[in-house]
């Protein structure tokens, strides 16, 4: 295990970082705070065990698949790890409640709601079979309506972040909840790519960080070798935002890297505006098609490699990832990045 070794090397840092994520490493039940979030098609068993077994902890995307598919996803990764990890829910499933089912079913132990706000009914139900719940706060009157409402813990998620983004960086969001969030576990998700960012945020009062990017290109990610090459490739400004060209026709923000199917999907909002100016189309009807236009775009891209007009979804870390490397190297040179600041805090606080 990583962190064993990692301990074995660097005792006092790891005893620093114990303490510092000991919330975070509590409520996930593994040694190393670090989460791996889930990513739709990407975070699949293979890649949330690899996480798990390394010392993180992983997160099973469920995106819009029934729940007969998530079934056997949780049986899958059952069977590769004996350590904990979480299940992503998109809180717009049309199946939600069968959803939830499959996850009592299997006894999960986590879940993370995603896509809107958890009611405390919902909290409550999953609290009562002893399930953790964890949900996105994207702000700080949100943060404390969750607590209220009964969430185990949050994850604050900055604009940086790879797929669908809130407007705020992480770097003001960090500074808005975590001061004022003390109670319950408060993860920091979105641009974090190197180790002596997760110190920061964890010095801050974070227990933990989530990292989404940074985890596509482990070996033992199931992503086609293109969309892989495409992120090795990347910086962080190639990862850019969806474009809206009409307030009349609303485009949900996701940040990924820039590619033909961006230029398109421009090309194709003016036509629907012109469409519906002329009259031909109805508002509605151009909504909806500027709306279906990514629809499948994320699977071609991932599973099938089609990084010219799929959707590829990147954070702005995408630019610290160079390389194929096993999940254990990711984690492992995270923790080494937080050695140097660990080792000062600690002379300095013994002096
Ligand atoms: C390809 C991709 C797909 C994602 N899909 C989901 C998802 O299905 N559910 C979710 O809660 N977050 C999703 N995210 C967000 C990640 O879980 C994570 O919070 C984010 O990647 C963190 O920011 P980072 O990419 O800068 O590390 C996705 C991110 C990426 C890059």
């Amino acid at each position: 295990m990583v962190f064993l070794q990692f301990q074995k090397n660097y005792p006092k840092t790891a005893s620093y970082l114990g303490e510092l994520w000991l919330p975070g490493t509590q409520f996930l039940g593994c040694p190393i705070g670090i989460l791996g979030g889930a990513m739709t098609w990407v975070s699949e068993p293979q890649l949330v065990s690899a996480i798990s077994n390394a010392g993180g902890f992983g997160v099973l995307a469920s995106g819009a698949m029934p729940p007969e598919s998530l079934s056997q996803m949780i049986q899958e990764t059952k069977l590769k790890t004996s350590k904990p990890f979480g299940v992503n829910l998109i809180l717009m499933h049309p199946q939600l409640s069968e959803m939830y089912d499959v996850c009592v079913e299997h006894c999960v132990s986590h879940v993370v709601f995603a896509g809107g706000m958890p009611s405390s009914t919902v909290l409550n139900f999953f609290a009562q079979k002893g399930i953790k719940t964890i949900a996105f706060a994207p702000t700080l009157s949100i943060a404390k309506r969750l607590q209220r409402a009964g969430v185990g813990a949050l994850i604050i998620e900055g604009h940086e972040a790879g797929g669908h983004v809130g407007p705020i960086s992480t770097s003001v969001l960090v500074q808005e909840i975590l001061p004022f969030i003390r109670d319950i576990p408060v993860f920091v998700a979105g641009g974090i790519g190197r180790g002596e960012m997760i110190l920061k945020y964890l010095e801050m009062g974070a227990a933990g960080c989530q990292l989404g990017t940074r985890f596509v290109c482990a070996s033992e990610c199931i992503a086609h070798d293109a969309f892989k090459k495409a992120f090795i490739r990347a910086s962080a400004r190639d990862a850019t935002l969806s474009v809206q060209l009409d307030n009349r026709f609303p485009v949900i923000p996701v940040r990924s890297l820039h590619n033909e199917g961006g230029e398109t999907f421009l090309r194709e909002q003016r036509r629907v505006i012109q469409e519906v100016d002329a009259g031909n189309l109805t508002q509605k009807e151009g909504q909806l098609q500027i709306e279906h236009f990514w629809s499948g775009a994320l699977r071609r891209a991932v599973i099938e490699g089609d990084v010219e007009t799929g959707s590829l979804m990147a954070g702005q870390s995408v630019g610290f990832v160079d390389a194929i490397q096993p999940v254990s190297e990711i984690i492992n040179t995270l923790l080494l990045q937080m050695v140097p600041s660990a080792l000062e805090t600690e002379e300095s606080c013994v002096a």
